[in-house]
């Protein structure tokens, strides 16, 4: 035995992700990548915006003393300061540099969150369908992820979120825009889970924390706008980054914003720059702090996702699929037409249009297609959606 049992039965259970970039990239090689349509991936093609390579370039060329050095574990306070003054206009609630940590990512930001807040054995709630690595980031701190569905057209379904709550959960956990589904939370919706945590905490007389996984908070659509989570409950946490608003997925930088009311913030804030510290992060990328530190306000161009999705959703209507139109993020999770995702995923590859089943996400009868590609690759999958169709029609 080289490796950990338990690492290895992960290996074999995210094999499938592996296999699918494996028979995606054989096809590419065997049709011709420009014959291949792949809207498996979520990373974002569009480029960084001119601001990103403005101030990288300034940043760069800076030579000072401990430039490059050991900073605070939660990262340079002037930067954290910039976040967050921008993260209060986010969030609709008044954030300074004391209740900002710099992270790696938001899977840092996840990690860090986790680590600082649960006991052994604590559960964490999150509704249908939702990011799968949830799961792995659970088991790095002990704690145990409790899955509950969604409504039809994927809200939050607060009756089951309630039954789900009990004395050991520390935290619910929520992604809005949502990956795989696109569904923003309404304000009334943040509102209602905010009543419900508050209840719960005094019943189980501990905190239950909220916590927000918001990566994709700038790409919404038809001028929709994500309402803050750190204004609708007090004890919330949001953990988030500038990978996908950026595209600086490779970058690894973002940051965790805690509400200024929580239960004892300061103590919370410093466990957080502990855990940063001893999950070997040590501290975000310096130079990318301080890039993104300069460019509050700078994004990718939304329009040109909104484009994609609306190619997308056009060509795929005219189909016959059924789908929730996306609010937000770059994703789109129609209805398999048959029940069996997997298979489907299959009669899709036959047409060269690469997909992700539902079952990934925990809702099988469901496939994640990613927009964040070229729009002539959307363009021409479209014929391999219809030819999938009416294969599945007979
Ligand atoms: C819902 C969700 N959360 C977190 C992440 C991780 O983001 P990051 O690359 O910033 O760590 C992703 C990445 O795709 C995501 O989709």
């Amino acid at each position: 035995m080289s490796i950990a049992v338990k690492i290895e039965s992960f290996m074999e259970k995210s094999s499938w992700i592996r296999k699918m970039f494996e028979e995606g990239a054989k096809m590419k090689a065997k049709y011709g990548a420009e014959n291949v349509f792949d809207l498996s991936l979520g990373n974002p093609n569009l480029p960084p915006p001119k601001e990103f390579h403005e101030a990288l370039m300034t940043e760069a060329a800076v030579e000072a003393e401990g430039i490059h050095g050991y900073m605070p574990n939660p990262g340079y306070p002037q930067v954290r300061a910039e976040i967050a003054k921008a993260a209060s206009v986010d969030q609709e609630v008044d954030l300074t540099e004391n209740e900002i940590l710099m992270t790696c990512g938001a899977a840092g930001a996840l990690n860090v969150v986790l680590k600082t807040i649960l006991n052994p054995g604590e559960k964490v709630v999150v509704s249908k369908p939702y990011f799968v690595e949830y799961n792995f980031y659970l088991d790095n701190h002990g704690g145990e992820l409790v899955t509950v569905p969604s409504t039809q057209t994927f809200g939050l379904d607060f009756n089951e979120i309630e039954k789900a709550i009990t004395k050991d959960t520390r935290a619910l956990l929520i992604n809005s825009p949502n990956n795989p589904s696109g569904v923003i939370y309404s304000r009334e919706e943040l509102d209602r889970l905010g009543e419900i945590l508050e209840a719960k905490s005094k019943e189980f007389g501990k905190t239950v924390y909220l916590i927000s996984d918001e990566p994709y908070r700038k790409i919404a659509y038809n001028n929709a706008v994500v309402p803050g989570v750190l204004r609708a409950y007090k004890n919330s946490i949001v953990a988030t980054s500038y990978s996908k608003e950026l595209s600086l997925a490779g970058e690894r930088i973002g940051y965790i914003a805690i509400c200024p009311a929580a239960d004892d913030k300061d103590k919370l804030f410093n466990g957080m720059a502990l855990c940063n510290r001893i999950l070997g992060f040590v501290n975000a990328p310096g130079l990318m702090q301080r890039v993104v530190g300069k460019i509050q306000g700078a994004s990718v161009n939304i329009a040109a996702y909104e484009k994609k999705k609306q190619i997308l959703c056009d060509g795929l209507r005219e189909a016959g699929y059924d789908f929730v139109e996306p609010q937000g993020a770059f994703y789109l999770f129609p209805k398999s037409p048959i029940a069996d995702d997997v298979e489907f995923v299959k009669i899709l590859q036959e047409e060269k249009v690469l997909a992700v089943p539902g079952s990934g996400f925990g809702v099988p009868g469901h496939f994640r297609l990613s927009f964040c590609v070229a729009d002539s690759v959307i363009e021409n999958s479209i014929k391999g959606f219809k030819a999938a169709m009416d294969k599945c029609k007979g």
